[in-house]
């Protein structure tokens, strides 16, 4: 714990008293009314000293989460609030550290939260032991072995939905360092009469809901069960689902549960076939049937399902059907067999289910054992939890109840006991004197009922085993005999005259005044149950059966031991078994939690004063205090007394200096506490009466309400003065800085002053000079202009005697010739090159030379263009004759135009001379070709193109076959009347021919060609001279054009660029035909 750490305590914020121990003044009232005031605050706990007292929310409640668990884990008793986690903390560390063995006693009546009480302190445990792979897994199958025996142990009965209906008690054990090792499990008295048969609202075991609910079909149909609650005689229907339990989830739980614990798939197996027999035995049903000698004989009226049951468990069917009906009776050497009744087989029938379900579930509890049991041999600390049964008083009570009842009878025995030696020890321990207190001490009833010669137990077993007829009025005639002095035994008939005329009492009933309570028990049943008889054929046909584990129950069915001795009686082993358990209690330091139920309705939030009453009164709870307080109702250790009460002591706050036992005595001494309300023990300081402790917290509170006030002053002084300081230090620096910039600010303007005035003294200065020099120059130009003519009037003067008239003019003339001809012999070196695209030109040396140099420039172009043309040869002529006239014809009107010009026009660019396969076509043709070419010929149907060889004679145009070069068409240069084209950058154009001619049959035709500028040339100039007329060329986007009958327009459209840059051609409908130009 860190020093600063402030130390808490079970006094602070406390609702009502956190220990009843404080309860000023003591009552049932006030103790009552202490439990509602916490309760209704949710506080559930509330201790006793060091007992726990738990009252039953019946909700959930936030209280129990990983955060509260880390609150409580190594932290003091009183330290926090009353929880459970403090008392299972207390338990854990003193097994841990002062290796104690512990047990946890957890009573209650049905419903008060025993169950949820041991769990919690389980899981708390588990919480905070040791770590680790192999630890966790030991936790988690202890754990777990909950859910098992809950599903085979706990049913729902009227005061609680998951009642367990067994005593459990469990011993984990530790290894030095506190980690768990392991468990054993010891179970006590399952109340088996539930098998067959349940009160009303109540129900069966939870496991054959569970089963039926949960199982999958096919299991099912291996245990021959049927999912219908109603086909089972021993399930009770009125109940049959509990409100807010999923039996079918719980059964996946259950059997998740049973293989975390170690249960082999074949285990499992035969423990649900055992179920299944019981629910199977309740519908086997019996009929009575005459015999000859009168007597009547029990048959079994449907023989389905005792078959089925012998298929489950392999028993052989005629061994059990026989055990139905017969019992055989050994005595000595002879065996006598008689026929069973109606009622007899049914009794058969049910003790049969009861006792293979309660031998199922201890050998249950013996298997888990087994698996949870500690590996190593080393020397284990052990902490045992006790969950059993509470007392129980039910209208109708029986021998179940009276075994109960006798059970917590001992509980509160080792109650009183260990609880009284556990004060008086300690006031040993602490050298305080010891004052006898009085208390009521149960042992006379406890004899009443165990004492060997003459308890109601022993008395029990006398009568069962004598010989003649034994029943359950001959047993309570000698119970009447035998107590009827006892104090607390009341019973109608017994010679005292007591109770003679008590109609409250009938007449086949017992009472016993029980520390808890007084019990009325009915004595039918009690020898029978006592007995817990098995007719022997049924254990043997039991132990005949081919089922491992149904033999493995019944090994007193082995007729090679055959054991004349009768077992002993339940009576008596339930008794053994608890002189065991409280012989192990007895060794072990005992921890209790005293569970209270609020109310009967399971419900939330309801107190029900009267019934709480009457469950302090039973438990005790009351004298608990007051033993606790018999001597001193407080008592703490030195060390937490002096830090919590030392600010109320001049000489012990804030530090005393010393051992903490003479600082409280001091102190103490300081605040005038009367001598006899206290006491010093060797470790605590114990103080007698509560009210004194409250005096102390009332000053304590004060005090500190002043300290606060003191911490509050100082630190608030503390708080302005740093405030003051820090303003005042601000000030200085803002003062500081604020000076500066005055400062700063002062002296630029004084310095920016001081630059203006210097700048305009230098002005005015340098301006002064300026002037000056000025008139410097201009009197020495003066001075200059004056030598200047006067030297001229001079020299005039001088040589005018020698000058003719006309002789400026001359030398104007002279002079000027001088500069042509300087200027010409300079044009000649100057001369650019002779090529006529040379445009350069040297530069106009005069500008009165400018209207001579252009036309010289002019006169010179035209000259070197003569010159090369002169160099022409014929052919060379004509080459360029044509190009001018392609450019007369298309230059600025055809975008194709312009590319054509660097192309060389060759005209026959198929040689059909050379090639052999055109010598066909060479021999029909006798006129000069002046174009062989193929261009593609547009389909006019479709706009498709084909290739034809296109030819062009002085007279003729034809068309050939690209491959055979047939000939497909000839039109005369006279019938061609137009050529159309686009203005475009394509090779599409029409050649239109004279309307009525031979040719024009087919109509105009459309061609392309790479060479279009070419042929529509050569076109013009061939009919031009051949004609002497101008071939019309009509260069337009949209023109008409004569297919056979029809005109269609060719119109030429911007085409998108998919399909790359060749125009594409296509033929919309009749009247229309479109090219696309990309
Ligand atoms: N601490 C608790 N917090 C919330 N509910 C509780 C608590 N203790 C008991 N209960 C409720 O009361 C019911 C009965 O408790 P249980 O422990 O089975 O009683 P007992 O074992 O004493 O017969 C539980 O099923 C649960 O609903
Ligand atoms: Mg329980």
């Amino acid at each position: 714990m860190t020093k600063m750490e402030v130390k808490s305590s079970l006094l602070d914020n406390m609702i009502g008293v956190g220990d009843m121990v404080l309860l000023e003044p003591l009552n049932e009232e006030t103790f009552i009314g202490n439990l509602k005031k916490r309760f209704d605050h949710n506080e559930i706990y509330t201790y006793i000293g060091s007992v726990v007292i738990s009252v039953n929310p019946y909700r959930s409640l936030p209280i129990y989460s990983p955060e509260k668990v880390e609150d409580y884990r190594n932290r003091n008793f009183y330290e926090l609030s009353p929880h459970i986690f403090a008392l299972s903390d207390e338990a854990y560390r003193s097994l841990r550290d002062q290796d104690k063995d512990q047990c946890i006693l957890i009573t209650g009546e049905s419903g008060a939260g025993k169950t949820e009480a041991s769990k919690l302190v389980m899981s708390y445990v588990a919480a905070v032991c040791g770590k680790g792979a192999e630890v966790n897994e030991v936790k988690e199958q202890l754990l777990q072995s909950n859910p098992v025996l809950e599903a085979f142990g706990n049913a729902k009965t009227v005061r609680n939905d998951n009642s367990s209906r067994f005593g459990k008690y469990m011993d984990i054990e530790f290894d030095f360092k506190g980690d768990p090792l392991g468990g054993v499990i010891s179970n006590y008295l399952l109340e088996k009469s539930r098998v067959v048969k349940q009160p009303r609202g109540e129900r069966n075991f939870h496991v054959f809901y569970q089963l039926l609910s949960g199982a999958s079909e096919e299991l099912l149909q291996k245990l021959k069960l049927e999912r219908d609650f109603s086909r089972y005689n021993y399930l009770s229907l009125d109940s049959a689902k509990v409100n807010g339990v999923d039996d079918a989830a719980n059964f996946r739980t259950v059997r998740n549960a049973m293989q975390i614990v170690g249960f082999m798939d074949h285990e499992t197996e035969s423990v649900l076939e055992v179920v299944a027999a019981v629910l199977k035995l309740g519908n086997i049903e019996f009929k009575p049937e005459s015999r000859v000698n009168g007597l009547d004989e029990s048959k079994i009226k449907d023989k389905n399902e005792l078959k089925e049951i012998c298929e489950l468990t392999s028993i052989d069917q005629l061994v059990l059907e026989r055990a139905f009906s017969f019992r055989t009776v050994e005595a000595k050497q002879e065996k006598v067999s008689t026929t069973l009744n109606v009622a007899q087989a049914y009794y058969a029938r049910d003790a049969l289910a009861k006792n293979l379900y309660s031998r199922l579930f201890s050998w249950l509890v013996n298997r888990i054992n087994e698996s949870i049991k500690a590996q190593t041999k080393v020397r284990k600390k052990v902490m045992g939890v006790l969950d059993i049964y509470g007392f129980e008083i039910f209208e109708d009570n029986s021998f179940e109840q009276f075994i109960i009842n006798y059970c917590n009878e001992k509980l509160q025995q080792i109650f009183i006991e260990l609880t009284l030696k556990e004060e008086q020890e300690e006031y040993i321990r602490e050298d305080i004197e010891w004052t006898h207190i009085d208390y009521f001490n149960n042992a006379i009833i406890c004899d009443l009922i165990e004492n060997n010669t003459n308890g109601i137990l022993a008395m029990l077993d006398e009568e069962c085993l004598r010989p003649g007829t034994v029943t359950d009025e001959t047993f309570l005639e000698k119970l009447n005999q035998v107590c009827a002095t006892h104090q607390h035994f009341e019973s109608r008939m017994s010679k005292c005259s007591r109770f003679l005329n008590d109609t409250t009492l009938p007449h086949s009933c017992f009472r016993i005044q029980h520390y808890a309570g007084k019990v009325l028990y009915q004595v039918e049943g009690f020898v029978d149950k006592n007995n817990d008889l098995l007719y022997r054929d049924l254990s043997q046909a039991m132990w005949k059966a081919g089922h491992a584990l149904i033999k493995s129950l019944f090994p007193e069915g082995n007729p090679a031991k055959v054991n004349l001795k009768r077992p002993p009686t339940a009576g008596s082993q339930f008794k053994a078994s608890v002189a065991t358990l409280m012989k192990n209690l007895q060794t072990k330091n005992p921890n209790y939690i005293r569970c209270i139920k609020p109310n009967d309705k399971k419900a939330a939030h309801i107190f029900n004063e009267s019934l709480v009453c009457h469950q302090i009164r039973y438990l005790g709870l009351l004298e608990n205090v007051r033993v606790r307080r018999a001597g001193y109702a407080f008592r703490q250790a030195y060390e937490p007394c002096l830090e919590r009460y030392k600010m109320l002591c001049k000489q012990t706050w804030p530090h005393w200096k010393g051992p903490a036992r003479s600082g409280v005595e001091v102190l103490f001494n300081e605040l005038e506490i009367p001598m006899e309300e206290y006491s010093f023990g060797r470790s605590k300081i114990f103080i007698r009466n509560p009210r004194t402790l409250f005096q102390l917290e009332d000053i304590r509170k004060q005090r500190l309400e002043d300290l606060a006030t003191l911490i509050q002053k100082i630190y608030r002084g503390w708080k302005c003065r740093t405030h003051f300081l820090l303003m005042k230090k601000s000030q200085v620096v803002i003062a500081a800085w604020c000076r500066r910039y005055a400062q700063q600010k002062r002296y630029q303007k004084i310095k920016s002053s001081a630059l203006v005035i210097q700048s305009y003294i230098r002005g005015w200065k340098a301006r002064k000079l300026l002037r000056e020099l000025k008139h410097q120059k201009r009197c020495k130009e003066a001075a200059t202009t004056i030598a200047a003519y006067w030297h001229g009037t001079q020299v005039r003067r001088e040589y005018r005697k020698f000058f003719r008239a006309n002789a400026g003019k001359k030398i104007y003339e002279f002079t000027l010739q001088r500069i042509v001809q300087k200027y010409f012999l300079e044009m000649k070196n100057k001369m650019p090159s002779l090529s006529p695209i040379d445009k350069n030109w040297p530069p106009r040396p005069y500008l009165f030379l400018d209207a001579t140099h252009k036309e010289l420039k002019r006169i010179f172009h035209l000259w070197r263009c003569k010159k090369y043309r002169d160099q022409f040869t014929d052919q060379q002529r004509l080459i360029y004759e044509e190009k001018l006239e392609a450019s007369e014809l298309f230059k600025d009107k055809k975008a194709l135009y312009p590319s054509s010009v660097g192309q060389p026009f060759q005209g026959a660019y198929l040689e059909i001379n050379k090639n052999p396969k055109y010598k066909k076509l060479k021999d029909a043709i006798e006129e000069k070709i002046i174009i062989a070419e193929v261009v593609n010929k547009i389909n006019r149907a479709n706009g498709k193109s084909t290739s034809r060889i296109f030819l062009l004679t002085n007279n003729n145009l034809l068309l050939a076959d690209q491959k055979s070069g047939q000939i497909k068409s000839e039109v005369p240069l006279v019938d061609v009347t137009k050529v159309s084209m686009s203005s475009q950058n394509d090779g599409f154009f029409a050649v239109h021919l004279k309307e009525g001619s031979e040719a024009a049959g087919k109509g105009d035709f459309l061609f392309s060609s790479d060479h279009l500028i070419e042929m529509a040339t050569k076109l013009y100039r061939t009919t031009l001279s051949q004609t002497n007329q101008k071939l019309n060329i009509e260069i337009s986007d949209e023109f008409l054009v004569q297919f056979r009958q029809d005109k269609v327009c060719v119109k030429f459209i911007q085409g998108t660029q998919k399909n790359g840059s060749v125009p594409t051609c296509k033929r919309k409908n009749n009247r229309l035909l479109e090219v696309a130009v990309p």
